[in-house]
């Protein structure tokens, strides 16, 4: 769509053209101007930072402080997507005044024009208590990685009729709360389009099938930039991590053989 800026309110838009949303996620300043170069809909500096970028092994450790770095350095390189920012661990759902507080710092400190938030009806009046400050807030359900813990492991959410049930109230429930999207991560295909079709706003697709209205995926695995465990849903499109590897090798021989730097890379 050829928009100068998107906004909420352009997502709102697209759904209702089904016109497919794009997103990423970015942690950096360069990969934040080739996501907008590449026209990119949505950024997300997401809590998988602590994963893919900080070495973590899972979302839970990663701080405020840390998300807020990272977001400042992708909003110097963002103009047109929109950008979104995730709530870490703990940031969120405590207290009321504590998430909006948080919430507000990423608006404040970081640049951020919206906030994203895990979980379903629970945390619906989190949500409306950060919409109602002003800042947008996309949704989270299917599978929340900050509930790692309790859920047991990474995988596929609402396989029961009582727990796909409960995913289309809690999407109708924080649409009522006010949320501008919502992110459905690792479902059936069919209750994606059930809860896609159950609301409103964008739904954004991770491992949840092609009727969504957009899709989101972990920059650094589509680009081979990561080496634990890849879901199923992961499609790779370049392999930077394997270029990466191999420039360094070609530096270090070239280094210990002499031949780098030469006459055309030295001052005479
Ligand atoms: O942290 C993250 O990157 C995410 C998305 C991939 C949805 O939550």
């Amino acid at each position: 769509m050829s928009v100068d800026k998107i906004t909420t309110v352009v997502l709102r838009e697209m759904k209702k053209r089904e016109e497919k949303i794009v997103a990423l996620t970015a942690y950096d300043y360069y990969t934040a101007r080739v996501l907008n170069e590449a026209g990119v809909d949505m950024i997300l500096v997401g809590d998988s930072l602590g994963m893919v970028v900080l070495g973590y092994q899972t979302t839970l450790p990663v701080t405020m402080e840390e998300m807020i770095h990272h977001t400042r350095a992708v909003s110097r390189g963002n103009r047109r997507a929109l950008l979104v920012a995730d709530m870490p661990f703990m940031s969120a759902g405590v207290s009321i005044e504590e998430t909006v507080r948080n919430a507000g710092r990423f608006v404040k400190e970081a640049g951020a024009e919206a906030v994203k938030l895990e979980g379903g009806a629970e945390i619906g009046a989190h949500a409306e208590a950060v919409v109602r400050a002003g800042i947008p807030v996309l949704g989270h359900i299917g599978l929340t990685p900050q509930d790692v813990l309790v859920l047991g492991g990474y995988k596929v959410q609402g396989r029961s009729d009582e727990a796909a049930q409960k995913l289309v109230d809690d999407a109708r429930a924080l649409r009522d709360r006010g949320i501008f999207a919502l992110v459905l991560e690792c479902l059936p295909a069919a209750l994606a389009a059930r809860v896609t079709e159950s609301v409103d706003v964008p739904t954004i697709g991770i491992g949840a099938g092609p009727a969504c209205d957009g899709q989101i995926l972990v920059l650094n695995d589509i680009v081979g930039m990561y080496e634990g465990r890849r879901a199923r849903f992961v499609k790779v499109y370049a392999d930077i991590g394997k270029s990466m590897k191999d420039a360094v090798g070609r530096y270090a021989d070239e280094v210990r053989g002499g031949v780098y730097p030469d006459a055309e890379h030295s001052y005479q």
